[in-house]
């Protein structure tokens, strides 16, 4: 007798359809208009000063950022001036966020930025994704926030929020659901505004979908998601 096997949980193949997907972007962007947070990295398109941000805010909250951002690009204002600082001045201005290996590798990629690229920052995601400390993610971030290219971004809360709102159910933390939470990242990505789209995402699953005690009953996308209410 074959052995019986627990059934294997795949994530759903269908896309989300049209209806849907335009219903998801305005009420997301409609959101964000009115409740967005201006935050001092949403003030520049420099690829430099959106990697610091995203950097920094890769496991540390937005409140902490803040002043260690402002800090930081008073010290090293450009890719050129933190190349010709030291290592060991980049990680003593990054404290107390944590996670020293975040601003080594920070000042690697400034280096790196002078010998290949003249001081700048290629806008080309898999050049990006060449440079250790930039993964999928943050390429996606800085190519949409630098470059205003449509691509994709996918962090711990944006997965969340699209796991929670498109998918459902399975298993939110396999290897197969980060594949396909990528391509919904993708699909549902507007023609346009997808600079205002992806911040949405990031405000939206801090403010809204959060991890504990989502705000389901003032959630514009109830009428959408397949795992509305979460809570009562
Ligand atoms: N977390 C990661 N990136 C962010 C961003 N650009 N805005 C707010 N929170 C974030």
């Amino acid at each position: 007798m074959p052995r019986s096997r627990a059934p294997r949980r795949t994530p759903p193949l269908s896309d989300p359809s049209r209806q849907q997907r335009q219903a998801f972007r305005r009420n997301l962007l409609a959101w964000y208009d009115r409740y967005g947070r201006d935050l001092p990295w949403r003030r520049t398109r420099d690829p430099y000063r959106v990697l610091v941000s995203e950097m920094m805010l890769q496991q540390t909250q937005v409140d902490r950022v803040v002043p260690k951002y402002h800090e930081w690009l008073e010290k090293f204002p450009s890719l050129p001036a933190l190349a010709r600082a030291t290592e060991g001045e980049a990680v003593e201005t990054w404290y107390p966020l944590g996670y020293n290996i975040r601003p080594r590798r920070l000042h690697a990629i400034a280096r790196e930025s002078v010998e290949r690229y003249g001081g700048g920052l290629p806008g080309d995601a898999d050049a990006l994704r060449s440079f250790k400390g930039i993964g999928a993610y943050t390429a996606g971030a800085v190519m949409s926030f630098a470059f205003d290219a449509r691509a994709a971004i996918l962090d711990t809360n944006v997965a969340r929020l699209l796991f929670r709102v498109l998918v459902g159910t399975g298993n939110p933390k396999s290897h197969a659901m980060r594949g396909r939470l990528w391509q919904l990242s993708e699909i549902m990505l507007p023609r346009r505004r997808v600079y205002d789209f992806n911040q949405a995402l990031m405000d939206f699953g801090a403010l809204v979908c959060v991890a504990r005690k989502p705000r389901c009953l003032v959630c514009p996308l109830a009428g959408i998601c397949r795992s509305f209410p979460l809570q009562a």
